[in-house]
């Protein structure tokens, strides 16, 4: 990999899961607009998180990072965009008050559209046409028209993330996300569910405090921090000539910023040290992420630490472990250890997601909520076993009451599934299993301390 990088040196190497678009063009045209517009996110913004995640690598904080698998042009609302953000911000109350630690709140939101996937085609009835690869690409409908790249798909997706943040701005920022909303967070349909009354119950206690801390002059007038939260957004880095449209100098400092979002991570299955996502994300100053799944070794976890990082610096570098409920066992003790040894400074994040897919007999793609379950717990005491900090967890949820997951207190089963199915690709948790997990998780970090 050569030392000097400019936003389009990644076109020297492989680049993995790109769609074929059919007139480039047309894709030329729709980066060049694309270079013009503002930035999503600002330079000044991913600093203040990577030192957040600094303070995760150290012990001091845990990071949260969630939300769909892949946003839809579909479910475009103002409604979905504050269930998603209600149902994070309960999950890091969870948390806060269970760990004891600040959470970092980072969304799988405003730019998660576009998708890797296992074959570049599908096919139905004798008939192979390209893979849906996310909306920013193509459409999910299976005809020949839908499933061809459309590059102002990715104008699209640019402007509805556009909006998106600035809707999520006004919620952390406008008196939304006061911690006096505990209650409301809670919505209808979970509030009577068991983890909901749960819930409700630590919401009583936080109330409580507040109340006691206004009698002492402290309130969200004077502290802001009690009235806002720091939001952050997310994306897997995929289409790179998306990404490198979006890429900006900062004034201030010289440095070139990502600026689609505040994080990006690079996919389990687009992590290759010679490719052409190390090869991009490595000249960003943003904090990124890599997907590790089970058949990464320990040498390509510390080649890939060294080019993304190079100069060690602490909250640059999220590895998401990916291994599934069967296989982390065997596969995190080493690379930890391995990683240890050179002293690297590392956020390690749990995704008890997409190790622990599997089909259903009725033809859906599900996750149950005992291997997510497994999969965390086994990290939070590997993790003890080691001597390091279990710094974060990923998943793939959203606020809307689905049946995509099985199993949690509310007991989703196989026969549920066709209810209320609506992901436009991985099954997501709901509302409540998403505070059931996070129940779990603050119950597992205090047992491990
Ligand atoms: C995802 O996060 O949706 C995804 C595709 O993950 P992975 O790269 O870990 O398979
Ligand atoms: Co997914």
């Amino acid at each position: 990999m050569s030392e000097s990088w400019s936003t389009d040196s990644w076109k020297k190497y492989p680049a993995l899961q790109q769609p074929e678009w059919p007139d480039p063009v047309e894709l030329g045209r729709t980066c060049e607009r694309l270079a013009s517009y503002p930035p999503l996110v600002f330079a000044g913004e991913t600093r203040s998180l990577m030192d957040k995640l600094a303070q995760v690598t150290r012990g001091e904080a845990f990071l949260l990072q969630g939300g769909d698998c892949a946003e839809s042009f579909g479910e475009f609302t103002a409604n979905a965009i504050r269930d998603k953000l209600k149902v994070l911000l309960q999950m890091a109350v969870i948390l806060t008050h269970g760990i004891g630690k600040p959470v970092v709140k980072v969304g799988r939101i405003a730019g998660q559209f576009a998708k890797p996937r296992s074959s570049p085609m599908e096919t139905k009835g004798g008939v192979s046409l390209p893979s849906f690869r996310g909306e920013s690409v193509n459409d999910a409908d299976f005809t020949e028209s839908a499933r061809q790249p459309d590059p102002t798909r990715l104008e699209r997706a640019y402007f509805q993330s556009a909006s998106t943040l600035n809707l999520l701005r006004a919620f952390t920022s406008g008196g939304y996300a006061d911690l006096k909303q505990v209650h409301i967070w809670n919505q209808d349909f979970v509030a009577k569910s068991p983890q909901g009354q749960r819930y409700g119950k630590l919401a009583d206690q936080l109330s409580e405090n507040l109340r006691f801390m206004e009698v002492l002059g402290i309130n969200s007038s004077n502290t802001p921090i009690l009235r806002e939260v720091d939001y952050y957004t997310s994306h897997e880095a995929l289409i790179l000539e998306y990404e490198a449209a979006l890429t900006r100098q900062d004034s201030l400092t010289g440095h070139y910023y990502d600026c689609s979002g505040h994080m990006l991570w690079i996919g389990e299955r687009t992590r290759q040290p010679d490719g052409a996502h190390v090869e991009f994300l490595r000249g960003v100053k943003n904090p990124v992420g890599v997907k590790i799944g089970p058949d990464v070794r320990s040498e390509d976890v510390l080649t890939l630490c060294s080019r993304l990082n190079p100069q060690n610096i602490p909250g640059r570098l999220t590895l998401i472990g990916r291994f599934g409920h069967n296989k982390i066992g065997q596969c995190l003790p080493g690379i930890l250890r391995a990683c240890k040894a050179e002293g690297l400074a590392i956020v390690w994040s749990c995704d008890p997601m997409h190790g622990n897919t599997f089909g259903t007999p009725n033809g859906y793609k599900t996750r149950s909520i005992e291997h997510i379950l497994s999969e965390l717990q086994q990290f939070f005491a590997i993790h003890k076993a080691e001597g390091t900090w279990p710094g974060g967890v990923h998943f793939e949820l959203t606020g809307d009451d689905v049946t995509e997951c099985v199993g949690g207190s509310q007991e989703v089963l196989v026969e549920h599934l066709e209810h209320r199915y609506h992901t436009t690709c991985d099954p997501r948790l709901n509302a409540a299993q998403s505070l059931d997990v996070a129940f779990l998780v603050s119950e597992a970090l205090r047992k491990t301390e």
